[in-house]
């Protein structure tokens, strides 16, 4: 698609010119917002992740794509990629386009709270325009997507029911679940990589739960595979809400409500290049996936695949990559921070500790390769900047974020 913005120059260029000041107020003005909108709206709260509301995950990447969206109001084509992206993510969610001016209003009212007298009546005239134009785009982009699930062989567009067909332990800290349709109907294939958004009604829970988790298998089998990891609660964090009703409330013939398969962190199978996937605990999901789609449809590509773990005792999926791993084309490296008494006794990682470039460039063939990571944002934030300075361009560097999109160049 492409956008054309009609908005008027004096519009813009109050819009723009407000970009710094939204980035010395950007959080407070969306954690306002929030407050605002959650106090009028408390049926939001349904769809929103109240965890990532407390520890202000959601407002630094609702802040960060208004500054790009103010930024490139008089050329919104340019911002297409991200908001695409986006755009999966609230297609997943079933975010709707009637909710776009909620979200606008309050975050007008929010601006006006948090600016005082510098929010002159122009100012937020031309931000409410701006915000249209900006909305409008999203709305497009949505449809788009909307209309392209449904239209898949076995797609559809909102939630839809999928029973437990088997619960599978796989480490003392990841259980899998494989879930079949309950109308018997065909499901749709999708793209290694891609994850589903479960839809969850908890006893004793005011709101709906939604939350993100990738497919962790090849697509075609006929099942949808997710893997989920216990988020245990710790002396300063509480017990993750979904994640534990899965592992200790969710048996199979329970019933899960879930949207089709989305997001754009996938496995490009139209390339030869070698590809590597370093993966840290849970995030190996989306790569395991990659892994098997890549053996099944691309058994020669040259293919390396690192995953860090504690240790052995949450380890998954180790059998499933050593059979990987059988081929002459794929090579599996193990990496324990910590190794358990056993996994001294009978060692079979590769290093211990932390992942570092060294190892890494001792175990990768190549640099000139497609590199996949994800896994917990410091580990993320190892890689990348490992692979910066290995030289891995820009462009051949892919990863996905198990929650809201950060910033892996700052600490
Ligand atoms: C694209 C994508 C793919 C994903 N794929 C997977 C996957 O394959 N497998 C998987 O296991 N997960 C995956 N996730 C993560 C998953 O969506 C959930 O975020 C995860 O299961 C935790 O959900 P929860 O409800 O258990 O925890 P939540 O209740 O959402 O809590 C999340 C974390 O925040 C902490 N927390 C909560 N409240 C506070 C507070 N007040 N102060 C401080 N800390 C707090 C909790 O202790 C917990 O560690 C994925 C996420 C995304 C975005
Ligand atoms: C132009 C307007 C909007 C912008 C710029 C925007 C931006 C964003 C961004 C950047 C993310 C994080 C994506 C990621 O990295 O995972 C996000 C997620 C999300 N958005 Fe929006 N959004 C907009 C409108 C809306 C609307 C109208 C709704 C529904 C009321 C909505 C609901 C959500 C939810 C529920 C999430 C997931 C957040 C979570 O649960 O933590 N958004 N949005």
């Amino acid at each position: 698609m492409t956008t054309t913005t009609k908005l008027h120059p004096k519009t813009i260029e109050i819009v723009k010119s407000t970009v710094p000041v939204l980035e010395t107020h950007g959080e407070q003005i969306t954690k306002r917002f929030y407050e605002l909108m959650f106090s009028n709206h408390p049926e939001l709260l349904n769809i929103f992740n109240h965890a990532n509301q407390k520890q202000g995950r959601q407002q630094r990447a609702l802040a960060a794509a208004v500054y790009a969206a103010a930024r490139y109001i008089d050329q919104l084509d340019a911002i297409l990629p991200v908001v695409r992206q986006i755009g999966h993510k609230h297609r997943s969610l079933g975010i709707k386009p009637e909710q776009y001016p909620i979200v606008g209003k309050h975050l007008l009212l929010a601006i006006k709270d948090v600016l005082g007298d510098a929010a002159t009546d122009e100012v937020i005239t031309a931000w409410a325009e701006a915000y249209e134009a900006i909305a409008s785009v999203f709305i497009q982009v949505e449809k788009e997507l909307y209309d392209e699930a449904a239209a898949k062989h076995g797609g559809w567009r909102d939630f839809r029911r999928f029973v437990i067909a088997k619960k599978v332990k796989e480490s003392d800290v990841i259980t899998s679940f494989y879930l079949k349709p309950e109308d018997g109907k065909a499901i749709s294939d999708y793209l290694p990589g891609q994850y589903v958004s479960v839809k969850l009604s908890i006893p004793g829970e005011t709101y709906t739960h939604i939350r993100q988790y990738s497919l962790s298998d090849a697509p075609g089998k006929g099942y949808y595979r997710i893997s989920v990891k216990r988020e245990a609660a710790t002396a300063d964090k509480p017990a993750g809400i979904v994640s534990n009703y899965l592992h200790d409330h969710v048996q199979e013939g329970d019933v899960l409500e879930l949207s089709a398969p989305a997001g754009e962190f996938t496995l490009d199978l139209s390339k030869t290049t070698p590809v590597v996937f370093i993966s840290g605990g849970v995030g190996i999901t989306p790569l395991l996936s990659m892994a098997h789609t890549l053996a099944i449809q691309q058994p020669n590509r040259p293919a390396t695949f690192i995953h860090a773990a504690i240790n052995s005792r949450v380890h998954a999926f180790d059998e499933e990559l050593r059979m990987l791993a059988e081929r002459p084309s794929f090579s599996y490296h193990i990496c324990y921070e910590s190794p358990s008494d056993e996994d001294r006794r009978h060692p079979h990682f590769g290093k211990e500790g932390r992942i570092d470039l060294a190892w890494m460039q001792s175990v990768i063939p190549t640099k000139d390769a497609d590199f996949h990571f994800c896994g917990p944002v410091p580990f993320m934030k190892t890689v990348y900047r490992a692979l910066q300075q290995w030289g891995v361009p820009e462009e051949h560097i892919h990863y996905e974020f198990f929650g809201p999109a950060g910033d892996l160049t700052k600490d």
